[in-house]
């Protein structure tokens, strides 16, 4: 046979093998190498039936019949055999993720070394820098699934306001959910898998803010992370932490520009890009650092996804600053309390609706208009006196709202006034002394206006990098559920601590001050 036939012909041979072709009946290349690698008996019997193939590809060592896999996969690979195949297999070739083709489900998927990596990551003193082992996905599913295998939680201890009990039975709820409030020191990754069990699907809001790879060692944790094992750190975690969240959960993740749009679209490869909510920016820090080489950082970002579109944020009470802002002091005329006008027209942009009718203002001024209202509707208002005619009284009818009727406002994605760092430095230091046994701890403001819009009393929040327990402490004066994970020794003496604190004091008045956007900060005396 001449060359050119022989190709033929073993292409055709081939194809009668159905896991060798595609739907529209072409020969899948990469099928055929995979099968001679693994000494596929289905692929070695069609070859040895045919003798041209036989000849090919098998050697004849005494009586045995050897097949010459190498021959053969260089035979394939021989840009002469299937010669189209560039073009025939377009749609074939190309990136995968988790086994479809990209090109094929339209996403922008975020690449990176490791990316198919478990990442242990675990430390617990500040001087241990490890060197850490990557798991592949593949390679070491054994290893992975002991490593993410649910582990027993022990040396449990429960602290109420009477003290401390080394026997801990768990409350557990009438589906068998655990109700206690949970702090665990260990590395996260282990942890979330074991709280797998029992918080899978009940999480309504996770709060991290982990470290944000700055590069900076100056850090008390390991904040030495390289870009991609950061990122592998990352996708790990995120991935269970999805499992914990509620179908109406959501996650606020803090970072700064280091990594904020690679999070992005880690997040969204994760969470789903339609489930994205918004990048808030928070104002860290009110001075601007003059040494700066270009651009002084003042804001950083906190990236939040909804698990599913069923998620609805809870709006805000309006703050004391937009209040005295926008709203007037009570008078004779609207005596119950502060008030502000809200226009009665029909805005230019609304196309169609509206009512048209003459309004008579007290003093006698008319107005013609498309009102937003029907005539009737406006009448009661006026009768209920809840209509003001400007300062003069020639004014266009406005309605009144009052501050008390107010239900608040939607937050918005620019947080230029929620405490600083500074003020998160303050109140730690108003805890426990010593500024330099935490950096950076997060201001409680910050987690009040988070743990406020998503969720509501009772509901759980998870934060697996505790650090000082920012996220706990507010949730418990808040009266939330929570579960807080750090792996680092200082949590006995600093998050349990400051919990301990908390415990002590009288919780539900702080609770309820807590829920206002205006409460001071800190809330816990140092003398409790
Ligand atoms: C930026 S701090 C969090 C500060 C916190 N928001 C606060 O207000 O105090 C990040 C924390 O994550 C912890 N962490 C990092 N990797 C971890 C891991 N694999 N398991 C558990 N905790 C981890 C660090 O030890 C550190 O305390």
């Amino acid at each position: 046979v001449t060359i050119m036939k022989f190709n033929q012909q073993l292409e055709q041979l081939l194809k009668t093998l159905s896991q060798f072709t595609d739907a529209e009946g072409e020969l899948l290349k990469q099928n055929v190498k995979h099968s001679a690698e693994k000494f596929d008996p289905e692929l070695i019997k069609l070859l040895l039936n045919d003798p041209d193939s036989k000849a090919h590809f098998f050697d004849e060592i005494d009586t045995a019949t050897i097949f010459n896999y190498r021959k053969f996969i260089d035979y394939i690979d021989d840009k002469n055999f299937l010669i189209d195949s560039y073009t025939k297999f377009s749609n074939k070739v190309g990136l995968t993720l988790s086994n479809k083709h990209i090109q094929q489900i339209n996403e922008v998927v975020l690449s990176f070394p490791f990316k198919d990596c478990v990442l242990e990551g675990g430390q617990s003193k500040d001087d241990e820098k490890r060197k850490e082992i990557f798991f592949n996905e593949v390679l070491a599913k054994d290893e992975i699934n002991r490593l993410l295998n649910k582990k027993v939680i022990t040396s449990a201890k429960k602290y109420t306001q009477n003290g401390v009990n080394d026997e801990v039975n768990f409350n557990r709820n009438e589906n068998g959910l655990i109700k206690d409030n949970l702090i665990i020191k260990g590395n996260n990754l282990l942890a979330l898998h074991t709280l797998k069990s029992n918080f899978a699907g009940k999480v309504k809001l996770i709060y991290i803010d982990p470290p944000y790879n700055t590069g900076n060692d100056s850090f008390n944790y390991n904040d030495n992370f390289n870009h991609s094992t950061w990122l592998t750190f990352m996708k790990n975690r995120l991935e269970v932490a999805r499992d914990l969240l509620s179908e109406d959960g959501v996650i606020f993740v803090q970072c700064d520009d280091n990594e904020q749009a690679y999070l992005k679209v880690l997040m969204d490869e994760i969470f789903e890009r339609d489930n994205f909510i918004s990048c808030i920016s928070w104002k860290r820090k009110k001075e601007i650092s003059n040494d700066t080489k270009n651009i002084s950082v003042q804001g950083e970002y906190i990236l939040s996804f909804a698990k599913t579109k069923t998620t609805q944020l809870f709006l805000e009470q309006l703050s004391s600053s937009y209040i005295k802002k926008s709203y007037k002091e009570p008078n004779k005329e609207f005596p119950l309390g502060k008030w502000r006008p809200v226009p009665l027209t029909v805005s230019k942009g609304l196309s169609g609706g509206g009512y048209k009718y003459e309004i008579t203002n007290p003093n006698g001024k008319k107005h013609s208009r498309l009102w937003a209202l029907p005539e009737r509707s406006y009448k009661k208002l006026f009768l209920e006196k809840s209509v003001y005619f400007g300062i003069d009284g020639n004014g266009i009818p406005q309605k009144i709202m009052y501050v008390k009727d107010s239900k608040g406002q939607p937050t918005t994605n620019y947080w230029d006034n929620t405490s600083t760092n500074k003020e998160g430095k303050k109140e730690f230091l108003n805890l426990f002394d010593d500024n330099n046994i935490f950096s950076n701890p997060k201001p409680e403001k910050l987690l009040q206006r988070i743990i406020h819009i998503a969720t509501k009393k009772g509901d759980l929040v998870l934060d697996y990098h505790l650090g000082s327990g920012t996220t706990c402490a507010v949730a418990h004066k808040m009266g939330r559920q929570y579960i807080g994970i750090e792996q680092m020794d200082y949590i006995e003496d600093i998050a349990v601590k400051r919990m301990q604190k908390v415990i002590g004091t009288t919780v539900k008045k702080d609770g309820e001050l807590l829920e206002s956007l205006d409460f001071d900060s800190g809330g816990i005396s140092k003398s409790v």
